[in-house]
């Protein structure tokens, strides 16, 4: 697909749903509920795969406008499930399903059945569950065990092996406290609660009490800050550039991105907050990106999917730009420091990668007119089509077809008619 440069971006847009909590809201509501509403939920090929699961493992769910939980709870003694490309379907069934009598295989694509799963089967192994691995990653076998609670220190910084653990702490015996280094994003502690499990924050230490017994929750799926950061970067990186994006989640473990765009220069402006247990807002950025920036330390897990995005902007300000202290880039849908460093090359940007990040040369343009492959990974196909629209010659995605993982009409409902 070739992008050509654009030259103008003013658009008002309503936010892609939250992955995160569509994932969590489908996963929770058919594992412990009845009957449950999920509204404006996102119907992406990753969320799919979660619904696909649950309704392998028992559970009705109806798929229209809304999904609806018709029937829940895990009945099902023996399921083979296939978490397609998704990280927070894989690991969070890994800590749901370790403890329900049963065996179960969670498989995964060649992406996913590359990335590390030790990070879930060491904490579980822990608290007494039968998981294994192959050669740590995917498929996992699991086969129900009673479970003891943990008191866990994490390795990593994950939400998704937090949330594995307090999943599996809620039918555990006692109480499971996880700590964190940093904050990673909450989604799970927030959910649980309105379902009524005992849960508590302290910090940056959540603890959950097992023989939980939880009820359903509607949930209104808020926007995804995460699919935002493209419309955002589209008006940053545009001399007069502007979007207003509506609904978009502001969830403080999530925003790390608004914090950059300003560092960077631009103008960013939240308005009209709203909603209980996940607050929404209108957020409105004026471009242009000018200042260099280091982006590093507790702010990473707050917007680690959007440091690709953030990537490209630096290229756009004259100057050195550090990204450190992100080397769980590494392991996510891509070697994402790999491919992004080769993206940007590919379009003219002196960019070198580090352990754990990548320096970025800005000159204040991208000279573009290069192929950038999305190697299968959504958010490079996103990032990069940004990329390449604002730079002066455009460029050839291959590989755009990765998008519906996350955000299936993206080049429609971002560029409208201008893509190609
Ligand atoms: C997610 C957590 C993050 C994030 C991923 C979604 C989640 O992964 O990168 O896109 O929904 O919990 P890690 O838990 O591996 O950091």
């Amino acid at each position: 697909m070739d992008i050509k440069p654009v030259k103008a971006f003013d658009r008002r847009i309503i936010c892609k749903p939250d992955k995160s909590v569509t994932h969590r809201a489908v996963m929770f509501n058919a594992a412990f509920a009845d009957r449950a509403e999920i509204r404006n939920p996102l119907i992406s090929a990753d969320c799919l795969s979660t619904i696909d699961c649950m309704r392998r493992l028992g559970a009705e769910i109806e798929v229209g406008k809304s999904i609806r939980i018709v029937k829940g709870g895990i009945t099902e003694k023996s399921a083979m499930l296939d978490a397609g490309n998704s990280g927070t379907t894989m690991r969070l069934l890994g800590g749901l399903l370790a403890p329900v009598e049963g065996r179960f295989t969670i498989k995964g694509d060649e992406s996913l059945s590359l990335r590390p799963m030790n990070r879930v089967i060491a904490p579980l192994s822990l608290m007494g569950a039968k998981i294994s691995g192959s050669n740590g990653c995917a498929p996992l076998s699991i086969t129900g065990a009673k479970l003891r609670g943990i008191d866990y220190d994490m390795p990593v910084n994950s939400a998704q092996v937090k949330s594995a653990v307090l999943l599996a702490g809620l039918m555990a015996s006692g109480k499971t406290t996880v700590r964190e280094k940093v904050v990673s994003r909450d989604h799970t502690e927030r959910m649980l609660a309105s379902m009524g499990a005992k849960i508590s924050v302290d910090g940056k230490n959540v603890t959950v009490e097992g023989g939980n017994k939880l009820h359903s929750a509607d949930v209104d799926v808020c926007g995804d800050i995460s699919s935002a950061a493209y419309p955002f970067a589209f008006a940053a990186g545009l001399d007069g550039g502007k979007t207003t994006v509506e609904n978009v989640g502001i969830n403080p473990t999530r925003t790390g991105i608004l914090e950059v765009l300003r560092a960077m220069g631009a103008e960013v402006k939240i308005e009209n907050v709203r909603g209980a247990a996940e607050q929404t807002a209108d957020i409105t950025v004026r471009g242009k990106v000018y200042k260099p920036v280091t982006v590093g330390g507790e702010l990473i897990p707050r917007l680690i999917d959007e440091l690709p995005t953030i990537a490209v902007l630096t290229a756009l300000c004259e100057g050195e730009s550090v990204i450190k202290d992100a080397a769980e880039l590494k392991v996510k849908e891509t070697d994402r420091i790999e491919t992004t460093v080769n993206a940007l090359r590919a379009l003219g940007v002196e960019v070198e990668g580090t352990a754990d990040g990548m320096r970025i040369y800005g000159r204040g343009y991208i000279p573009g007119g290069g192929e950038v492959d999305s190697c299968g990974d959504h958010r490079i196909a996103m990032s990069m089509s940004v990329a390449m629209a604002l730079s002066e010659r455009g460029g050839t995605l291959i590989g755009g077809e990765a998008c519906a993982v996350s955000w299936p009409d993206f080049f429609t409902g971002l560029f409208g008619d201008k893509y190609v």
